[in-house]
């Protein structure tokens, strides 16, 4: 097996994750979490996002979120921003890195953010020079890369298209998203493999949901493909409110957890990432699904009489 050594790990818990609770934390709340998650040695998080609060109500309070919390050196903070607009209010607060974000299909794009691909790739053109111009880092999220709910299979060459599109644009990263668990291992080696042949495989990243189990197979398979970008969530919150039975994220302590048992290196705290979870849990009141907090770490040395 071809693995690396090290991994990067995206925590997207606070804006994946909250957006389509049914319980809107209140900013108080979500000011602990982030705060929380610093402090696990995560180095770049998605804390909000600055999207109409008519489209995404739980995120109405981003401002009053980023200016609240503490944000410790060496930690990057990312927000969602679909338009200008989104870009003058994240300015405001001082983000690290802004997301801009689409999807290969139509159909879903335009329930996400109301355009066609090609009126979203014109409307990013501005906000990513402007990010860029304002010294920011630039990711791009491509959404139901792998499957769209409304339209099903999805053209590789679409995503491939989009994907140079954006890199030309000047993206430090592209996101390639399954965003409602459609994705199978062979098909991510594949598309990771083909999409790499046209940019920088450093700058790609995979953004996996756990909705039919799949998920940190998929993570494999992209490990075998050679990304070193994921992102998780933790407890597995999360999904999508524009796409009809999306559940969340990988977890991230289920993906970290994996990735030390397999010695690769993510500089995160597992304990301390499990006590997230927890937090996560009582923040927004329903048993999360993940598995390593449910069952703890793997114990090397066995657990003796403890163990049932
Ligand atoms: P629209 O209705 O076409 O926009 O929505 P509009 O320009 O006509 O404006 C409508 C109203 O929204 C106006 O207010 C604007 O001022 C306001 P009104 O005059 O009616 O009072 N508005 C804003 N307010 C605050 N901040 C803004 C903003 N923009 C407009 N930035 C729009 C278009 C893009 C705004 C809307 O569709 C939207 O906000 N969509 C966001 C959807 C979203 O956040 N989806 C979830 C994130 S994507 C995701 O989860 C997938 C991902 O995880 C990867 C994966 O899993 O695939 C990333
Ligand atoms: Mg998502």
């Amino acid at each position: 097996m071809h693995l690396p050594d090290k991994v990067a790990i995206c925590e997207v818990g606070p804006r994946d994750g909250l957006q389509n609770e049914r319980v809107n934390v209140p900013t108080a709340g979500k000011i602990r979490f982030i705060e929380a998650l610093a402090g696990t040695g995560i180095r770049r998080m998605e804390a909000t996002s600055f999207v109409s609060p008519k489209w995404v109500p739980n995120l109405a309070d981003a401002e009053d979120v980023l200016a609240g919390v503490k944000r410790p050196a060496g930690v990057a903070y990312a927000a969602l921003v679909p338009n200008l607009k989104g870009l003058e209010r994240a300015l405001a607060v001082r983000v690290d890195e802004i997301v801009i974000f689409l999807s290969a299909s139509e159909s879903h794009n335009q329930k996400n953010i109301n355009k066609s691909i090609a009126q979203a790739l014109e409307t990013y053109g501005e906000v990513g020079a402007r990010a860029k111009a304002a010294g920011l880092r630039l990711k791009a999220a491509l959404s139901t890369c792998f499957g769209c709910p409304f339209e099903g299979d999805v053209d590789p060459g679409v995503v491939v298209r989009i994907a140079e599109a954006l890199v030309a644009m000047g993206v430090d990263e592209v996101g390639i998203s399954d965003t409602t668990g459609m994705a199978n291992p062979r098909q991510v080696y594949a598309l990771v493999s083909r999409v790499a042949e046209r940019i920088p495989l450093e700058k790609l990243s995979l953004h996996f949901h756990d909705t039919r189990g799949a998920g940190l197979a998929n993570v494999l398979a992209g490990l075998q493909a050679g990304v070193t970008i994921y992102d998780g969530s933790v407890g597995g919150l999360g999904g999508c409110p524009y796409a009809k039975g999306a559940t969340g994220n990988i977890a991230t302590e289920d993906l970290v957890h994996m990735l030390h048992e397999m010695g690769i290196e993510t500089g995160v705290d597992l304990e301390r990432l499990i006590e997230c979870a927890k937090l996560a849990q009582d923040l927004v009141g329903r048993p999360l699904e993940a598995h390593v907090s449910k069952a703890g770490p793997v114990h090397h040395g066995g657990l003796g009489s403890s163990c049932r």
